[in-house]
């Protein structure tokens, strides 16, 4: 009788979970340009509750959290919103104290999420925002974030999406593909793309995270390179973390590459070379006319960062123009443009020595083997397809391959699903266009109500 029961659910459970293992590829929104005055985010669409919700999540390799700006939430910057009242697979979790304050608080939920109608894993820890003040201090996300790595220090169960979609079973391959090359920006869950990427993937295991520890998913890089292809002098054992909000590459000193022109190759010496702000002690090079030197008539030549990556062996170029290189702003001196090599905080007192934030993550594509009972994690590292790369850095080899290679072989899925973008509840009906975003609606309750107002956005 026992054993019967036991037999019937499995074969319940099978039958609920039919699908053979897939994959799916999701388009990525990328900036065009890395902005000063801008926060670089890369979005996906993620499917939330039952019905599905369309919610577009900032992508986030630091966490193993998903939270969601709930649509409750009357100052939560954004545009797209996650209604919990309408969804049935909706659950407050009131083991899991949300530990807010008055400028940033909500509540921890479970709820059914996925992508593209494709594959969806139920009963997924998730962060439901309620309250993110105007004075809240912290980094204002448009509408919430979707954490992809697993390792963190949670002290209690957690149920996260991916390893999820793993474990039932639904995913051809424990991998994903991130590709934040502004071109051709893509998610793989399940399988890394060949159109997305060229090269052979350089794979490297991820340190065991620490608690004191700044980031998560350290790996060990050979270090950075220059104009003239010798490491610069950045110590030995560097320990590297990617992360997707930082807009610039964190070295122990930025000054140790910027003075030497062996490293930098020539910078244009009418305006005194690079300038560093008094303040933030930010670097900038010469890329227009300056009112600062009103008495020099030529046009500073284009300006080029050349800035190399090493990692076992190979090296990874990071783009300049609109990447290392940002467009001028307000926040550079006139006529210079700020480049984004910076020091890593003294902070960090522990690791890692070098953050790799979004100018290289633009500028290579990144795969990541989620760690699983036999099987540590990994990074891999390849060239995005499209970007300017010449044959001889694309043919360069890895120094060493991991050992545990069937960690690394995968299944070639047989085919490719489509992705499905159901009709979210926030329709243009009742929705006003962003201030300065042509294609970007948000929906605004109790609009009618409201007295016509002017912004004075310098003020
Ligand atoms: C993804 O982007 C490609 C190229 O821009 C486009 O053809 C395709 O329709 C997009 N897919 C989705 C689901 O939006
Ligand atoms: C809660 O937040 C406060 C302030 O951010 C912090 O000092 C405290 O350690 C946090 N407590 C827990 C249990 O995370
Ligand atoms: C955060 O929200 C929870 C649940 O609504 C509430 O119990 C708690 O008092 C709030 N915390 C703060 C600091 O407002
Ligand atoms: C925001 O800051 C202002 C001025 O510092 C203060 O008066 C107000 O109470 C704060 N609001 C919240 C919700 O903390
Ligand atoms: C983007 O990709 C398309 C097609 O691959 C190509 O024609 C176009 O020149 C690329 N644009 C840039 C800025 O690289
Ligand atoms: C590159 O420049 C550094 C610093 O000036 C110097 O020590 C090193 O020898 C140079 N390497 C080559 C190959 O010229
Ligand atoms: C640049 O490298 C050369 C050797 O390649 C060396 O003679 C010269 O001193 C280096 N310049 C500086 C500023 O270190
Ligand atoms: C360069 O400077 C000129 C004159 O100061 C200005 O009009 C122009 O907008 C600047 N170009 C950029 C890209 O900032
Ligand atoms: C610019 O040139 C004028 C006239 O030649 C001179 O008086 C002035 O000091 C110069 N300004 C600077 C900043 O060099
Ligand atoms: C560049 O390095 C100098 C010297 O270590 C440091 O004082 C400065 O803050 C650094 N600048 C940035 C933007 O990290
Ligand atoms: C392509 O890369 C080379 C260095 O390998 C650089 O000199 C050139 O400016 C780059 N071109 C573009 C369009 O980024």
């Amino acid at each position: 009788m026992a054993l019967s029961h036991f037999v019937l659910s499995l074969l319940l459970a099978r039958s609920v979970r039919a699908t053979s293992p897939t994959w799916i590829s999701l388009n990525l929104t990328a900036p065009v340009a890395l902005l000063d005055d801008e926060l670089a985010v890369n979005y996906v669409d993620v499917l939330v509750g039952t019905p599905p919700q369309t919610v577009q999540l900032a992508v986030d390799m630091q966490t193993d959290a998903i939270d969601v700006y709930s649509s409750e939430c009357p100052f939560c910057p954004g545009w797209s919103f996650f209604d919990e009242s309408l969804s049935s697979s909706y659950k407050v979790n009131n083991d899991r104290a949300l530990n807010g304050s008055n400028t940033f608080n909500g509540t921890w939920a479970f709820d059914t999420i996925g992508f593209g109608g494709v594959v969806q894993s139920e009963n997924v820890d998730l962060g439901v925002l309620t309250t993110i003040s105007t004075n809240y201090s912290g980094l204002h996300l448009r509408n919430g974030g979707i954490g992809l790595i697993t390792d963190t220090f949670r002290k209690t169960a957690f149920n996260r999406l991916i390893p999820g979609l793993i474990s039932s079973g639904q995913l051809a391959n424990p991998v994903i593909g991130l590709n934040l090359f502004p071109n051709n920006s893509k998610l793989t869950i399940g399988w890394l793309d060949p159109s997305d990427y060229v090269g052979e993937i350089n794979w490297v295991p991820l340190e065991k995270n620490q608690e004191d520890w700044y980031k998560y998913n350290l790996f060990k890089i050979d270090g950075f390179s220059g104009r003239n292809g010798s490491l610069i002098p950045f110590g030995d054992n560097l320990l590297a973390a990617v992360d997707t909000f930082v807009k610039s590459i964190t070295v122990p000193n930025n000054l140790t590459y910027f003075i030497d022109t062996n490293y930098t190759g020539p910078i244009w010496e009418v305006y005194e070379g690079f300038n560093i702000d008094p303040d933030e002690h930010q670097v900038s090079y010469p890329c227009n006319k300056s009112t600062n030197f009103p008495n020099v008539t030529e046009t500073p030549p284009h300006p080029y960062a050349d800035f190399k990556v090493h990692i076992n062996g190979v090296s990874y170029m990071i783009d300049s123009d609109n990447n290392l290189i940002r467009p001028p702003s307000l926040f550079s001196p006139n006529g210079f443009c700020n480049v984004g090599i910076v020091s890593t905080s003294s902070q960090i007192t522990t690791a890692p020595q070098s953050i790799l934030g979004q100018p290289f993550l633009r500028s290579v594509y990144l795969a990541y083997r989620y760690p699983t009972d036999s099987c540590p994690g990994y990074f891999g590292f390849a060239f995005p397809k499209g970007a300017n790369r010449t044959q001889e850095e694309i043919s360069q080899r890895p120094t060493s391959t991991p050992t545990s290679s069937q960690c690394l072989s995968f299944t070639k899925p047989t085919s490719t699903p489509t992705v499905q973008r159901p009709a979210g509840p926030d329709s243009p009906k009742g929705s006003y266009q962003a201030f300065g975003e042509e294609n970007v609606w948000v929906p605004l309750r109790g609009a009618e109500l409201l007295v016509k107002g002017v912004w004075n956005i310098t003020g």
